[in-house]
Parts: structure tokens; C-alpha cells; sequence
């Protein structure tokens, strides 16, 4: 309890942390650090040890820009430039350098200052990685610094971009501004804008490129032992030049213009360089250099981000502080430190000039003198084993070697009557009688009779939720319960009766689930075979079986005029759901589930419609019933089908098929693929929390008692029964594949079946994740003959099939392994699709089917008609539904499962593929597929009497959990 308040807690203390207040809060906190610390040292921030020099600045006759009120053609202004070392008072040292213009020859005034760095992204990416970095830099051990780049790779393969070593000079660096702003036109379009300094002639940046024994250990960034030349060589040799001939530079501008599928987190973020293909470099303007100022008046030169043309630059305004333009929003407040700076200058006089002389110990940070970490421990770019060092290859098979022994597989088998063996694990209490727990060792077998799918056999710490996860989960369940609790109080209040208790339960509820208003209504029942929240069930109806003996008579006057059964399924119209997988399954005592054969007819509207439904599986246990009946028990007839729809939804198709198979292969991940395989970091993402949500299904949701048990007409052990059953004789993989499950259920005939909502949305999300899945595979994977020698990959392959693995018997390629990269990125594609929109599909909409009791009881309380000549009143129904205690169980549980995703697929963080650079425009694409599919889906559900949002990629959850 104490531990659900503290994640509680948490989460709204993680809520705080996002939120605007904390980042106006939290700013003047860092200035006035900052502050302080010019005041004591009186030096600058950063850029300390630099030189101040004065030219003009002529925007081009040619500028290619789109008309505004400040870079005009041939426009010229005095101007003053700033070339200086980021950090170290030694111009040897290996450091970013950098340039910042002023468009003004002052000391401070300017209406346009540009502030510039090598490398064409930053270190930090928000005000939260900024102040990490900038501690870590102030604590001044390696060790902290390292720390933070282990954090945050991304960051750290930008900083060694930016690295440069003994240039020749200042002059023949690129500089970036790294960081957009708005770019405002007269024309008003969203536009943003990056700059950049180079040399006039484009010469491409090779001075003071470190080699790759400096970018080891980039912590070490002393001058190097042998060095020769002073301190303060690079500006000496810029003062040199400049005492020759004038230093020109050409001033480039960078315009993206923002279409709706962009995303913020990313082309906003200076964590990421914008695609130079889409977004060009144009030249802006000729800077000119003719004059070096003395160090005194240098000193005074003060460059500031406030000083921008507010009609056409302005910052891009921050949501927190753990959003991309909050680092704008810092730098705008340095003002201050720098002012203070000034005026520590005019009361206590100017820091004395760096000394040429260089000695052995002065800058060594003092925790250490020799690295024992390098780059590669650092900042690992996934790759193939084949392609690893010797040394990384037994590196990796000792990762391997440690994960196998924390990521186990169990192996439960399903028993009706407890063996009386000690089972080799011991599981909690309510397991016994349930199901047993076997090593996995088949001589086991022949003793029990339905294996469930393998998992893991401990929850590792490593997969154990994140506190906002946690956070977040008992946020639900604390406004739930409250919600329930309002809405059975004012029932009673009220005094409600009938089945006004059930929509009145929601009462307290913001949203109510969509089914509540036409739940009673044929077509709504019909809806919800192609459009709800388990739409694979449905098939297309071919021939009459022989146990559901529908007759043209049964059906008289339910067809268009002149269709008989024989045409009609001719012609594609007939469709059915057969629950015939519920036959013989338990049942908890005093609960009623029918296992139905239910025919659907699309009608002369293109609208599919409940024709006839039986019960049972054998005709002999009950009549067909139609529409035609009595309207009571019709009502009635429909709703023991949807208590049964609502069993092998809830264990097969969503607990099984998504949750349970996920876990299986995650487990097999972490047992074959080490972390710098290229497929674990494609799948990791994707495979979050996973076990974890599944632990807690299997010791609370499925518990005797628990949730499932007291809701379910299978209840705890039927459950385990319907999944075994599956299980079984179950084709896992092809299952998931949607063109293929499409065909084979015969439901892809737009014509025959125009109106199938998860059919049409699905196919396309199935191409987006095939198309980005195929990428990567090919961007791995140089040729078939890689994945044919990756013998990590052939490992994972073999861990799935073995039966004392994950025992799935339909893996492509069989024996063998996979032998192309098709192959791969199939299986790949059907793991990353299931894991997400798959899961989403039979997921999102639980509240919106089952929160309504009435539409979707768990369980009926009384026996199925059998007989037409019954009637059901409304209060024949009311005693059949669950009493309200159930029913608020039911609400809590589907209201917990449907919660909305906080990570939409396709939002990795930045550490996805270790920051890794080359996989940028895949991800990117695969964004932007996401993003245009979604708003097809807007404004296809604009046109719909009820939308279909569940597999909208923004609702659609990156893993299970998220
Ligand atoms: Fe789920």
C-alpha cells in the first residue's frame, strides 16, 4: 500500500517535472548559479578563451529566401565576430570551437547577434540534458562526464563530432548554430531556420579533425605531451593573417518549412541535424574580416541570443523543460551572467591574458591521468557479430552467458486434478490445482495434458516497471475507484433500478463507452464484429456446416428480395463467428456461457446484419434464433454471444496472441541477441514492460479471486484451459500476418465486405511497419549470406523453435534458420506489428465494449433460452446480468487495460540504436508514414456514424505497456 502511494506519488512529482511551472522555476535557479560563478572568476561561461575581431557583413544580391523585413539583398552591416575554444585556455587542447557574429561593430547593442559551434548538433538537447551536462562538466571529473555520455550515447557521438584538434585556424572550421528558430516571412509560413559559418571558398572541413586515437578518449583534452606551440597560437596565427589580408567567410541559412507530419521532438530537437537533401544550405551573406581588436576591448563584447530581428527570428517558445526549445529558453536568460561579468570587470579589472607557456599539470582534471575507458565502452554502434573484434565477439557471448542465467523459461502445463507432485517450482499458493509448473524437460510430459505458452520464469529486475509506469497504473485505479464509487452513490441516491444501474454505474465517469447508446440495436451488434474490440473472429460463411442446419426457411424474409442462402453465398454475403472453442471449457459454478454459431448478412446498404444465431455447437441443445423472434429474447440470444465473444477475446485474442507470444519472444531476445545486435535494438523498443505486465496478469489478473475469476464466466481456470487449448494446435506466427489472416478468413473482399474498419486500417499500418521493419533489415544486412552467417540471429531463431525454448513450431526457414533477409524482416515485421497496433487493436476499446455492462456482460447468471417459445423480459435479462459488485469490477478492470498510450509507436527516445546516426532517415520515414496514415484515419472517421480510432498510430502504444 505504502509503495502504491509512493509511485502515486511519483507520478505526479514526473508530471511536475514536464510541466511549464518547473522550467520557470528551475531557470533562474541555473542563472543565478551561473551568475555566481562569473562574479567569483570573472569569466565568461564557456567560449572563455577567444579573440574579438571587426569586418561588415553583406547580405547577397542572390539571396534565395522568401521576402522579410531584415535580410535584404545587398543590405551591409559593420560588424564584429568571436572566435573562441568552448572550453580549455589552451588553444592546443582538443575542443569545440566556436564563432559568433554581431551584426553591429558595439560592444553589445546589435539587431542581429549568431551564436555557433563546430558540429552540426549539440551535446544536450533540453534544459534537463543541458543542466546534466553542464554538472557534470562543473563536478570536472571524467568520470562524470563519462557517466552522462553513457546516459545519453546520442549526445556523445554529437560531441565527438564537434571535437577539433590543432586546426591551422579559426578560419577553416564550419560553425553551426545547431539550434532552429522561427523564421517568420512576410508570406506568414511556418518556417524555421538553422545558420552556419564557413569558409568563403566551401573548402571542406579537414583542419583540426582528431583522429581516431584522440576520439578514444575524448575526456582527455589536454594539450598533447610533445606540444610545442603556445597557448594562444590560434588566435596569434588569426591576428597574423589578418595583418596579410582580410578573412572572408560565407554565412549560410538553413529553412525548413513544416508540414504536419513533422514532429517536434525531432526536427525541433538540436539533437538531430535536418536532412541536408530537403533542407539545402543557401548562402545568406559575405562576412568580411579586415580588423583584430585588443584583448581589453574583446573582453567587452558581449554576444547574447537576445539580440535577434523579432520580426523575422524569433525563439521557438518551450513547453518544459524536457522539450528541445528549452535550451533557448535558458540561453536567453545568460544575459544576466554576462552583464555580471561586465561589471565585475569594471570593479575588480579584466582577467589577466592567458600565458603562452604551457605547464605539465595546470587544466588536467584531477581525478585521474589514464583512462581505463575508452570510446568503444562508450558508445557502441549495434552491429553484426560477424563484423564485431574477437574481443567484442567474447564480450558479447559473456553478456549472453550472464543473461541466460537471469532470463529463464517456465513451462506450465494445464492439469484438471493436481498430481500431487511436488512441482520443481514453487509457485504461490493458487497455482496448485490450476496449473503445474514443470522444468522443461519432455520426458515431463506425457503426464499432463495441454502445455501453456512458455515465459519467463522470474520477473529480472531489469523488466520490472518504471515508477511512472507503476505511477500511472494505480493513477488509474485511484480515479476509477472514485468514479465508481460517486456513480454507485448517487444510484442509490437515486434510487435507480433496472438497467438504468448499469449506464448510471458510469456516472462518475468522464467518457462514456461508445456501445452505451445503440448497444440493443442489430447493426450495433453487428458493428462490433468488424469494428470493435476483438474484429478477427469473423470469417466468410462458405458452406453450411453440418451442425448449424440454416435453411432458407430459417431465413425467410431476412434476405434482399430473390436471395437465397446459395446465392447469397455465392455472391460474398455471408459471414460468421464461431465460438466453438469454448466447447467443453470450464465454467464457473453458478455462471452460464453459451459457445454460439452466429450469420451475419450484408445487406442491400453494404451493412453487415445479424441473420441467425445457435447457441450451442450441436443443434440438438437449441433452436436457430433470428431476428424474427421475440424482440426480449432475441436481446437476450445476441447477448450470450457477446459473453462469449468477450471469453475468447479476453484470453485468446488479447492475453494469448499479443501478451503472451511478446513475452516469449522477448525472452528469447535476451537470451541470444546481445545488446549490440542491430535486432535488439530494433525490438527492444518495442518489447518495454512486456514481462512485466504479464507477471502481474498471471499472479493478480488470472488469479483465483482475482479480476478474470470473478468476472469471467471461464473464470481463473477455464481461462487457463481456452489458452492451453490454443495454444496447442496454434499457428502463432502466421496468425499475426494480416494480408495472410485476411485471405484465409476471406474477409478481403472490399466489395463483398465494404465496411470493415480494422481490415482497411490494419493492412495500411501492416505496410507502414513492413516498409520501416525491411529498412532496417536491409541496413544491416548487406546480402542474404549476413543473415545466413549471423550466428547470434540463427541462435534466436533456434531458441524459439526448441521446445524447451519457445516451442513455436511455424518459424519460417524451420531447421534451417532464417536463410534471407525477406525471411527476417517477415518474421521481424509480424513480432513488431503484433507487439504494437496488434496488441492496440484488440486492446484500446475494452471500456468502450465492456464498460457498458449490458452490451458485454463477463458472465451471465442465468442458463441460455433453449427453447423459442420463451420470452425474456427486461427483467429476465437484468437477473442474468452480474450484480453491481461484479459489474464494478468488470469497469475497473477494462478501464486499467484501455488506459491511453503515453508512447505512441514510432516516438523513440534518443538512445534508440545507441544515437546511431545512419538510421535517422528510416526512422524518420517510418514517422511520417505514421503520421499521414493517421490523419487518413481522421478524416476517414470525419464520414463515420462511429469512429474507428483504435489503430490511429497516435493511439496505437509503442510496446504492450506504453
Ligand atoms: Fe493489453
Amino acid at each position: 500500500m505504502i509503495d502504491a502511494i509512493r509511485d502515486y506519488g511519483f507520478l505526479y512529482w514526473d508530471r511536475f517535472l514536464r510541466s511549464r511551472l518547473f522550467m520557470v522555476l528551475l531557470r533562474p535557479v541555473i542563472i543565478t548559479l551561473i551568475t555566481l560563478n562569473s562574479i567569483i572568476t570573472r569569466r565568461r561561461m564557456s567560449h572563455e578563451n577567444g579573440l574579438v575581431v571587426r569586418g561588415q557583413v553583406k547580405i547577397l544580391d542572390n539571396v534565395d529566401l522568401p521576402p522579410n523585413g531584415f535580410f535584404t539583398p545587398g543590405k551591409v552591416f559593420p560588424c564584429r565576430l568571436r572566435h573562441a575554444s568552448v572550453s580549455f585556455l589552451d588553444d592546443a587542447a582538443l575542443a569545440v570551437r566556436g564563432a559568433s557574429v554581431k551584426f553591429a561593430d558595439e560592444a553589445v547593442d546589435s539587431p542581429f547577434d549568431m551564436l555557433m559551434n563546430n558540429g552540426n548538433s549539440t551535446p544536450f538537447w533540453d534544459m534537463d540534458t543541458f543542466f546534466q551536462f553542464t554538472l557534470a562538466r562543473i563536478r570536472g571529473g571524467r568520470a562524470h562526464l563519462i557517466d552522462y555520455f553513457k546516459r545519453n550515447p546520442r549526445c556523445y557521438m554529437n560531441v565527438r563530432d564537434a571535437l577539433r584538434r590543432d586546426p591551422s585556424s579559426f578560419a577553416n572550421l564550419y560553425y553551426y548554430s545547431q539550434i532552429p528558430l522561427r523564421f517568420i516571412a512576410e508570406d506568414a509560413v511556418e518556417r524555421y531556420a538553422k545558420f552556419r559559418l564557413i569558409p568563403w571558398d566551401e573548402t571542406p572541413e579537414r583542419d583540426g579533425i582528431p583522429d581516431e586515437d584522440d576520439l578514444q578518449t575524448p575526456w582527455f583534452q589536454e594539450a598533447k605531451p610533445n606540444e610545442r606551440r603556445g597557448r594562444n597560437y590560434l588566435k596569434d596565427a588569426y591576428r597574423r593573417r589578418l595583418d596579410k589580408q582580410p578573412v572572408r567567410y560565407r554565412f549560410q541559412i538553413q529553412i525548413l518549412n513544416w508540414r504536419d507530419s513533422d514532429d517536434r521532438d525531432y526536427e525541433l530537437s538540436s539533437l538531430y541535424p535536418w536532412n541536408e537533401d530537403e533542407c539545402p544550405w543557401r548562402d545568406l551573406a559575405e562576412v568580411i574580416i579586415t580588423e583584430a581588436l585588443d584583448d581589453a576591448e574583446g573582453n567587452e563584447c558581449l554576444f547574447s541570443l537576445r539580440h535577434l530581428p523579432a520580426a523575422v527570428l524569433q525563439t521557438i517558445p518551450a513547453r518544459n523543460f524536457r522539450d528541445g526549445p528549452s535550451i533557448d529558453y535558458l540561453r536567453l536568460a545568460g544575459w544576466w551572467p554576462r552583464r555580471a561579468r561586465l561589471l565585475m570587470y569594471r570593479l575588480r579589472g579584466q582577467p589577466p591574458r592567458i600565458p603562452d607557456e604551457r605547464s605539465e599539470t595546470t587544466e588536467a582534471y584531477a581525478d585521474e591521468t589514464v583512462s581505463t575507458v575508452e570510446s568503444d565502452d562508450v558508445y557502441r554502434r549495434p552491429c553484426l557479430p560477424q563484423r564485431d573484434t574477437p574481443e567484442r565477439r567474447e564480450e558479447r557471448r559473456e553478456q549472453l552467458e550472464q543473461a541466460r542465467g537471469i532470463y529463464q523459461y517456465l513451462h506450465g502445463y494445464i492439469e484438471t486434478e493436481p498430481t500431487g507432485e511436488q512441482p520443481a517450482w514453487h509457485p504461490p499458493p493458487w497455482y496448485r490445482g490450476v496449473f503445474r509448473i514443470y522444468e522443461p524437460n519432455p520426458g515431463d510430459r506425457k503426464t499432463v495434458p495441454i502445455p501453456l505458452p512458455p515465459f519467463v520464469r522470474e520477473l529480472p529486475s531489469g523488466e520490472r516497471y518504471s515508477r511512472v509506469v507503476q505511477g500511472r497504473i494505480y493513477g488509474t485505479l485511484a480515479v476509477s475507484y472514485l468514479a465508481l464509487a460517486l456513480s454507485r452513490f448517487e444510484n442509490w441516491l437515486a434510487k435507480r433500478h433496472g438497467l438504468d444501474i448499469y449506464r448510471f454505474l458510469l456516472w462518475g465517469f468522464r467518457d462514456k463507452p461508445l456501445t452505451m447508446a445503440h448497444w440493443r440495436e442489430d447493426a450495433e451488434f453487428a458493428r462490433q464484429r468488424l469494428a470493435g474490440v476483438n474484429p478477427r473472429i469473423i470469417r466468410r460463411f462458405t458452406e453450411i456446416p453440418a451442425n448449424f442446419p440454416v435453411t432458407d426457411a430459417t431465413l425467410a424474409g431476412l434476405l434482399n428480395a430473390g436471395e437465397t442462402l446459395a446465392s447469397a453465398m455465392e455472391k460474398r454475403r455471408l459471414y460468421w463467428c464461431n465460438y466453438g472453442v469454448l466447447e467443453g471449457i470450464s465454467v464457473k459454478p453458478g455462471r452460464y456461457l453459451a459457445h454460439p454459431i452466429a450469420l451475419f448478412y450484408v445487406n442491400g446498404e453494404g451493412r453487415l446484419m445479424p441473420i441467425a444465431i445457435q447457441l450451442f455447437q450441436r443443434p440438438e441443445d437449441g433452436p436457430i434464433f433470428t431476428p424474427k423472434d421475440d424482440p426480449g429474447l432475441w436481446l437476450a440470444v445476441k447477448t450470450f454471444t457477446q459473453s462469449a465473444d468477450a471469453q475468447v477475446h479476453e484470453v485468446v485474442e488479447h492475453l494469448l496472441r499479443t501478451h503472451l507470444i511478446i513475452e516469449l519472444f522477448g525472452v528469447a531476445m535476451r537470451r541470444t541477441l546481445p545488446e549490440a545486435h542491430p535486432i535488439n535494438a530494433l525490438l527492444s523498443p518495442h518489447l518495454a514492460d512486456t514481462m512485466a505486465v504479464n507477471t502481474s496478469a498471471r499472479t493478480a489478473l488470472l488469479a483465483p479471486g482475482g479480476p478474470i475469476d470473478s468476472t469471467m464466466a471461464v473464470g481463473s481456470k477455464g481461462a487457463f484451459e481456452l489458452m492451453g487449448r490454443v495454444w496447442h494446435d496454434h499457428r502463432i506466427l502466421d496468425s499475426q500476418d494480416v494480408p495472410l489472416d485476411l485471405k484465409e478468413r476471406g474477409v478481403d473482399d472490399v466489395e463483398a465486405l465494404p465496411d470493415y474498419p480494422w481490415r482497411d486500417d490494419a493492412l495500411k499500418l501492416w505496410a507502414v511497419v513492413q516498409r520501416y521493419v525491411a529498412a532496417m533489415v536491409e541496413h544491416f544486412y548487406a546480402s542474404d549470406e549476413d543473415v545466413a552467417e549471423d550466428d547470434e540471429l540463427q541462435a534466436f531463431h533456434a531458441e524459439i523453435r526448441d521446445p524447451r525454448g519457445g516451442n513455436v513450431r511455424d518459424m519460417p526457414g524451420g531447421e534451417v534458420g532464417f536463410r534471407t533477409r525477406d525471411e527476417l524482416s517477415g518474421f521481424l515485421t509480424r513480432v513488431v506489428y503484433t507487439a504494437s497496433a496488434g496488441h492496440a487493436a484488440v486492446n484500446n476499446g475494452q471500456y468502450d465494449c465492456f464498460g457498458f455492462i449490458p452490451n458485454v456482460p463477463g458472465a451471465l447468471y442465468r442458463p441460455p433460452p433453449r427453447d423459442k417459445d420463451l420470452t425474456w423480459s427486461e427483467r429476465d435479462l437484468e437477473r442474468a446480468l452480474p450484480d453491481l459488485r461484479t459489474a464494478s469490477t468488470q469497469i475497473l478492470m477494462v478501464r486499467l487495460l484501455s488506459r491511453r498510450t503515453e508512447i505512441p509507436i514510432g516516438r523513440y527516445a534518443p538512445a534508440f540504436f545507441a544515437g546511431t546516426q545512419s538510421v535517422l532517415p528510416i526512422v524518420t520515414r517510418f514517422r511520417r508514414d505514421l503520421h499521414a496514415l493517421s490523419l487518413e484515419i481522421e478524416a476517414r472517421n470525419l464520414g463515420r456514424e462511429v469512429p474507428y480510432t483504435y489503430l490511429d498510430p497516435k493511439q496505437v502504444p509503442q510496446s504492450i505497456v506504453t
